[in-house]
């Protein structure tokens, strides 16, 4: 729809004073600066507003502080700037994608959106969003220059997926929840990724992550996998259950990762992996994990394992060390006292380390040289979802 048939309207508000209201069935498209600062008079204006591919000024939507449908650009290589000085609503998505010289974005009131759809903008280092989002059921941030997320700082949320931000190395929110799932991966060199408040999430992936704070979560519904991530220390101080509606805790490939504690953790109801985080010696950060609804499998350079309260492991057992390993024992009674259900394997000096269902060759030589599990067939380094699906099979496979 062009801009001339756009009719504002007075529309009484609140009884107390008239506000104008602007109406487009469908989207309205933005092809010059002017027909931006046209929509002045619509306070709420209600459709959608697109930006012409071939716009190659800045735009500036004054007046307007709500809008119910999109906010969305595409493909424009010429627009420098993006702002709307009163705009504290979008209903709908903020779609920003391929615009390479945006380096301005200015929303300044902007608190509440539906969903935030950034990719492939090239120019964008910093958000001017002074009050900030707070409110939005999807993040999802990719491809952008973005040094920082200042300007949003989610407290609800359902969907968060930030990727392939290379300057982006601070990711924090105050967010207690996160409904559906969080994915992080491939940003900054030394990104953090700090979520103080979060108490329950559903599923949750952090990649390439080199700091990371998780302290007040107690739940995860669903997966919470940890791939290539750069922290030493991982500390879940609070975490009781993993994967109560079915989910995998997955802790693979992790190059420095010194010490996993999970001191409150009781139940996982899906698999557990740890492998192949070469720097870990140790697993005893387990004190009170008594369920394993899915497969334990377990993989790398430890010394010992240890799980003093495993009461029931439904799917396969599977620890292959490189080193000469401690703690085998145990889980041996375990087996054989049935607690133990599916097929069992534990033993140190293992060749080539690696997952359930590998046919593991011990050489019993006490060798502790750094495992790379490298020709493993099923080496495990696989996105979540199929983490997933693997920690099904594996324990099907086990009780085989
Ligand atoms: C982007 O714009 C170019 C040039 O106008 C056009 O050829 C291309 O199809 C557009 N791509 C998309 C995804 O709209
Ligand atoms: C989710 O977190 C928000 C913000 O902390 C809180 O207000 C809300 O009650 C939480 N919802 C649930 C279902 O836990
Ligand atoms: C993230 O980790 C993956 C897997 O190790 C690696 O291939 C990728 O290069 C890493 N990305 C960054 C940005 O470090
Ligand atoms: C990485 O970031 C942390 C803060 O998050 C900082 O203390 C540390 O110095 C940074 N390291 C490098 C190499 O920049
Ligand atoms: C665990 O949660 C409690 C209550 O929510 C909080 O007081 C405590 O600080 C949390 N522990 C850590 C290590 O953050
Ligand atoms: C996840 O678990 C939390 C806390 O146990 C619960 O409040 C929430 O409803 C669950 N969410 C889903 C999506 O199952
Ligand atoms: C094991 O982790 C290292 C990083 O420490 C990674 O380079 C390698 O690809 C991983 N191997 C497998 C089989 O996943
Ligand atoms: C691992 O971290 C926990 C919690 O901070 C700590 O109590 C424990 O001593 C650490 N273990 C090692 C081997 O550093
Ligand atoms: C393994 O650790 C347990 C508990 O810390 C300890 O009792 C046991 O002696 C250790 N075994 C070996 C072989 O190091
Ligand atoms: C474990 O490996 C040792 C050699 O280090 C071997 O003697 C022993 O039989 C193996 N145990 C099992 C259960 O395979
Ligand atoms: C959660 O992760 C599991 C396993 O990776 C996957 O099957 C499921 O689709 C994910 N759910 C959501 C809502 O992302």
């Amino acid at each position: 729809m062009s801009m001339k048939y756009l009719v504002p309207a007075l529309a009484a508000v609140g009884g107390a004073y008239a506000q104008s209201s602007c109406s487009v069935s469908g989207t309205t498209t933005i092809n010059a600066a002017a027909d931006a600062s046209a929509l002045s008079g619509c306070s709420t204006f209600s459709g959608s507003i697109a930006i012409a591919t071939g716009l190659g000024e800045a735009v500036s939507i004054p007046g307007v502080r709500r809008i119910t449908g999109d906010l969305v650009a595409t493909n424009n290589s010429l627009i420098p700037s993006i702002s709307a000085d009163s705009l504290q609503i979008i209903g709908g998505a903020f779609h920003l994608d391929d615009l390479q010289i945006l380096s301005t974005l200015s929303f300044p009131q902007l608190t509440q959106v539906d969903a935030i759809q950034w990719n492939a903008l090239a120019g964008l280092q910093l958000l001017s969003f002074t009050t900030g989002v707070q409110q939005a059921n999807e993040l999802n941030i990719q491809n952008t220059q973005l040094q920082t997320l200042d300007g949003i700082n989610l407290a609800v949320v359902d969907t968060v997926f930030i990727t392939n931000n290379n300057y982006l190395n601070d990711i924090s929110m105050q967010l207690g929840n996160i409904s559906t799932s969080l994915t992080i991966e491939s940003n900054g060199g030394n990104v953090s990724a700090i979520f103080p408040n979060l108490i329950w999430a559903n599923n949750m992936t952090f990649r390439n992550v080199s700091q990371i704070a998780l302290n007040s979560l107690v739940s995860v519904n669903g997966s919470l996998g940890f791939y290539a991530n750069e922290f030493e220390s991982l500390q879940c101080a609070n975490l009781t259950t993993v994967g109560s509606n079915k989910g995998d805790l997955t802790i693979v490939s992790n190059q420095n990762l010194n010490n996993v504690s999970f001191p409150q953790l009781t139940k996982v109801g899906g698999g557990l992996s740890i492998q192949n985080n070469t720097d870990l010696m140790t697993v005893n950060g387990f004190p009170k994990l008594a369920t394993i609804t899915g497969a334990f499998d377990l993989y790398g350079d430890f010394a010992n394992v240890t799980m003093p309260a495993l009461k029931e492991v439904d799917g396969a057992f599977n620890i292959q060390s490189s080193s000469v390993l401690g703690g085998c024992d145990a889980f041996q009674k375990l087996k054989s006292g049935g607690e133990i259900r599916g097929k069992f394997f534990c033993n140190g000096t293992v060749a080539k380390p690696s997952g359930v269902g590998s046919n593991p060759s011990v050489t019993g030589s006490g060798s502790s040289s750094k495992s790379t599990a490298s020709g493993a067939a099923n080496a495990m380094y696989v996105p979540t979802a199929a983490a997933g699906v693997m920690g099904v099979v594996a324990a099907l496979f086990g009780l085989l």
